[in-house]
């Protein structure tokens, strides 16, 4: 592989969506692109804008961690969506990860998981995560920010440290043996979200999907950073909610939360 240098030509020059991910902005660094971005939708940014960073320096994760990824080794960025009133964040997160999910094992012909919320897993370990904030008028989201952060070419000794019971991190690079191109792969990830996202808008149910990439359904899990349940995770709802069937038999509909495997 050439350098690797993410440009906004390199990315601009990849891109097939029709609106995702335009316009691009690319940082050298920046503090967070989904503070970036979250401060551009506040102000008016279109639908489908988006922004990329080499590094990040105050790079967020769920549940207040943090996510730092060594300069030129990751896919660090943020996408913008303006979705109709019967599409929820939570919804949007979905699309985002089935669609980083599918675009990374279209583009490199690897078998990838999702572990509910949105984590995608290659080989069971954690490769990339996902952020969404938003933004509520009138009990209904007036912007929604998906920040994805992907380890792409990152040596093991850079891989983050995984929170108490979390998944094991690994990276592209580990999993296949040699550095890929992140332009290229965050178009082919854009590609896989645009059609998902406007399939979501025009009411077609996306959560069979869900459940096929799933590597969380049927698992006994412990759900924690919200409600706390314990159970067994049964079904994805169409509104992205985890259902979990406790030992009573009740079933609960979680809508966010760390989910960890219970050893049963
Ligand atoms: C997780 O905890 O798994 C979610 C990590 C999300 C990280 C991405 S990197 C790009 C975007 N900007 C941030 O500050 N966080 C997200």
């Amino acid at each position: 592989m050439q350098s690797d240098v993410l440009t906004r030509e390199a990315i601009e020059s990849q891109l097939t969506t029709k609106w995702l991910g335009r316009p691009v902005t690319v940082f050298d660094a920046i503090p967070s692109t989904n503070n970036w971005l979250s401060e551009q939708a506040a102000q008016g940014a279109a639908q489908g804008a988006l922004a990329v960073a080499d590094v990040q320096t105050a790079g967020r994760g769920r549940m207040g961690r943090t996510w730092q990824s060594p300069p030129g080794a990751g896919l660090l960025f943020s996408l913008l969506f303006r979705p109709p009133a019967n599409v929820t964040p939570g919804q949007v997160g979905l699309v985002a990860a089935a669609g980083a999910a599918v675009g990374i094992a279209k583009h490199l012909g690897v078998d990838t998981r999702l572990k509910w919320p949105n984590d995608v897993l290659v080989n069971g370990k954690k490769v990339a995560g996902m952020l969404g904030d938003a933004s509520f008028r009138d009990g209904r989201a007036e912007w929604v920010v998906v920040g994805i952060g992907l380890n792409v070419n990152l040596a093991p000794a850079d891989f983050p440290s995984p929170p108490p019971g979390g998944v094991e991190p690994t990276s592209l690079l580990a999993e296949l043996g040699n550095p890929i191109e992140r332009a290229r792969l965050l178009a082919a990830i854009l590609a896989a979200i645009e059609p998902r996202y406007e399939a979501l808008v025009a009411g077609e149910p996306q959560a069979e999907e869900w459940r096929r990439l799933s590597a969380t359904l049927g698992q006994p899990v412990r759900i924690t950073g919200g409600v706390a349940v314990e159970g067994v995770a049964q079904d994805i709802a169409d509104d992205g909610s985890l259902l979990v069937k406790q030992d009573d038999g009740s079933v609960v509909s979680v809508a966010a939360g760390d989910v960890t495997l219970r050893q049963s």
